[in-house]
């Protein structure tokens, strides 16, 4: 079928095709209504369905005959070592650890936040919970205290599921520390954590609330699946907004199952019983969608991996991998390959390796800049595809379908809408603007199974954020334009949320912590190009009159405050003092003109400037940093 019939068929009946694809998926009981809507008046898909999505990934394909089957394969050069787990020991192992969280009272409905390194007991854990209907919170293990906080408070989970520590390249970062300074924070914090100790590292136990992860399991009897409804929460994953407050972006069960099962022969091509990997973190969408749901259950072979790009132990990490394992399909952030190319410009290492299994290379997280799709294209002579996505959809917007019709790559862009998805680029004031112009991204409502269908404790913010600006369309805050051949190229965020490695940040949140300093009057942190993560974020601050402070001492106080409250991936490396920031003379902060700074030579100083001396400042700031060298 070509690309655009299938494509049209979505647009022209969303409920016949959407039916077509649930029905590839064993339901206990028949969704009763494919698409409708809930008493807030949000897009509901599959209500009256009843499904478990650990049953759908794991006890199916075992009484399908593919027991034997690997089913994670974990890689871990962090630890030096490697395992598998067949899909039956793998259901095994999530059902005992299911009837633990049950005897610790855990049930349908019920939250738990997992805190884990790139293990399998990662995995595990998301869907031992799934088993039993209840909704996991994963927090990125790269997150501090404050963070998990906030997460804990807003998700109030019964249980808290963490490692005694992770690992970075070779360093051993104990979390149980910060999960107990998280805990102390909190104003709800949960009665029980359980706690997976890796000999790397050995956590200190409070008997009144710490449960050894063996202990529970050695006590427990397996636990079967709950069937829940289509429409009953999966997880719940924060991710920054525009304010210090994380949204809860709320992923519901039977559009995520189907939408999934879709995408893995659609946009990946691939067929159960392949092995697809991707490089990310369980901590991040792209990990819940596909190193776990998506390929487990398709019935792919998904790799986890514990490691980097780079120095665990060379930058052919990758090429080991996806060699060793026979891996057919590999996803990862394009500061990965940025970070691989710098240590590797000739891969010289790729020739170690017959990668011959490999069909294609995925790439997403942030733009994809064309010298990295031009780079990859030539040392490895495969299709780069460039897919567009967001935590709220949790699976990808646009993509080239390459498991129904392929299409021409073109540079820059993630090719075509996947169906079910309507993206249209509008101007400020909502209505679409020509091919090849530049605006905001927007999907016309509905949006298709799988996303969001609101945030976690706040309708209203989802209504706010995402419904308002465009009525009829979901804004996706991304910026862009589509050519008139209908390729999609998103060019980067139109709000105050920056990627950082492919990390999603807010400068707003940066902004209020640097901002809650007591020598702080007013700052604005903003996103500046960086060769290698893409953007990373510095700080422009103004003191409050009479202010006695070292300027050294409290520029690295505040970048220690970005550090220790959001955590050392957020990248604050730099924060200049300044008399003044520059704004209109409405008072408005003009962080486009200090970002362009950063991109180009010659900027132009906007009329609307209350005081031009204040971006001179700046320019000034940027290059001692050494920020501008064109
Ligand atoms: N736990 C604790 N600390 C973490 C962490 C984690 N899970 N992840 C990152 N950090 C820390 C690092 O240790 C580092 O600390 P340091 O400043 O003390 O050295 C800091 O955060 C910055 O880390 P990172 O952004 O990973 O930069 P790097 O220079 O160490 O490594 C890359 C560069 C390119 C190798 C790395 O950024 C990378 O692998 N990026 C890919 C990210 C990715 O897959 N994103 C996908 C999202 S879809
Ligand atoms: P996250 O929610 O962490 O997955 O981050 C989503 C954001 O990452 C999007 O809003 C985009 O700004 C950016 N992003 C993700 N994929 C792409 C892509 N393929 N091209 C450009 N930007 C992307």
């Amino acid at each position: 079928m070509s690309y655009q019939d299938l494509y049209q068929r979505a647009v022209r009946d969303p409920e016949g095709f959407w039916r077509e694809q649930a029905e590839k998926l064993p339901w206990h009981q028949t969704p009763r209504k494919i698409l409708g809507k809930d008493d807030q008046d949000h897009y509901r898909w599959f209500a009256g369905g009843q499904l478990n999505i650990s049953e759908l990934a794991l006890d199916r394909h075992v009484e399908a005959g593919r027991g034997d089957q690997a089913a994670i394969i974990y890689d871990s050069p962090a630890t030096n070592s490697q395992s598998r787990l067949s899909f039956r020991e793998l259901r095994d192992r999530v059902a005992l650890l299911a009837g633990g969280l049950r005897d610790l009272g855990v049930a349908k409905g019920d939250r738990v936040v997992i805190y884990m390194p790139m293990v399998p007991e990662a995995v595990i854990a998301m869907l031992a919970c799934a088993r039993l209907g209840a909704i996991h919170s994963v927090v990125f293990g790269g997150f501090q205290p404050h963070e998990l906080a906030v997460r804990i408070d807003d998700a109030r989970p019964k249980v808290l599921l963490t490692a005694s520590c992770g690992i970075e390249f070779s360093k051993v970062i104990p979390y149980k520390p910060l999960v107990d300074e998280a805990i102390r924070r909190s104003a709800e914090p949960p009665p029980r954590t359980v706690v997976l100790q890796r000999p790397e590292c050995h956590a200190d136990m409070d008997p009144e609330r710490d449960l050894d992860w063996q202990d529970v399991v050695a006590k427990a009897k397996p636990a079967d699946p709950v069937p829940v409804d289509a429409t009953h929460p999966l997880y719940i994953l924060y991710t920054s907004g525009t304010t210090g407050k994380p949204k809860g972006v709320v992923r519901d069960t039977g559009g995520y199952a189907v939408a999934l099962n879709f995408s893995m022969k659609y946009v990946y091509n691939l067929d159960p019983g392949d092995v697809f990997w991707t490089a990310s973190d369980v901590g991040w969408v792209v990990g819940h969608s596909y190193i776990v749901y998506g390929p487990l259950i398709y019935g792919c072979t998904t790799v986890v991996f514990e490691g980097k790009p780079v120095r665990t132990p060379d930058a052919g990490t990758f090429w080991r991998v996806i060699a060793e394992h026979q891996v057919k399909v590999f996803f990862t952030a394009p500061t990965a390959f940025r970070a691989v190319k710098k240590e590797d410009p000739e891969a010289k290492l790729l020739a170690d390796y017959d990668i011959s299994c490999l069909r294609a290379i995925y790439q997403a997280g942030e733009r994809l800049d064309p010298p990295t799709y031009e780079w990859l294209k030539r040392i490895t002579g495969l299709p780069v595809i460039d897919h567009w996505w967001q935590t709220e959809t949790g699976w990808p917007i646009a993509s080239n379908p390459m498991g129904i019709d392929p299409q021409p790559e073109k540079s820059g862009s993630a090719t075509f809408p996947v169906p079910g998805y309507q993206v249209e680029v509008l101007d400020p004031k909502g209505q679409p603007v020509e091919a090849g112009t530049q605006g905001n991204l927007a999907i016309r409502l509905p949006l298709p199974p799988g996303c969001l269908p609101t945030l976690w404790n706040d309708p209203a913010r989802f209504h706010s954020a995402y419904l308002e600006r465009f009525p009829g369309y979901y804004d996706t805050s991304d910026g862009g334009f589509i050519d008139e051949d209908g390729y999609i190229f998103v060019m980067g965020r139109m709000d105050d949320v920056i990627n950082v490695a492919g990390h999603r940040l807010s400068t707003g949140e940066m902004e209020e912590l640097i901002g809650g300093h007591s020598a702080v009057a007013e700052c604005a942190v903003v996103g500046l190009r960086d060769e290698m993560k893409g953007e990373t974020p510095m700080g422009f601050v103004v003191l409050k009159n009479g202010a006695d402070i070292d300027h050294a001492t409290l520029e690295q106080d505040l970048v220690d405050i970005v550090r220790n409250e959001i955590g050392a991936f957020a990248c604050l490396r730099q924060v200049a003092i300044v008399q003044k920031l520059p704004k209109t003379r409405s008072g408005k902060i003009l962080r486009k003109s200090i970002r362009q700074l950063s991109l180009e030579k010659d900027v132009s100083v906007p009329s609307t400037i209350d005081d031009p001396s204040s971006l001179e400042e700046i320019r000034s700031a940027m290059d001692k940093a050494g920020l501008r060298q064109f």
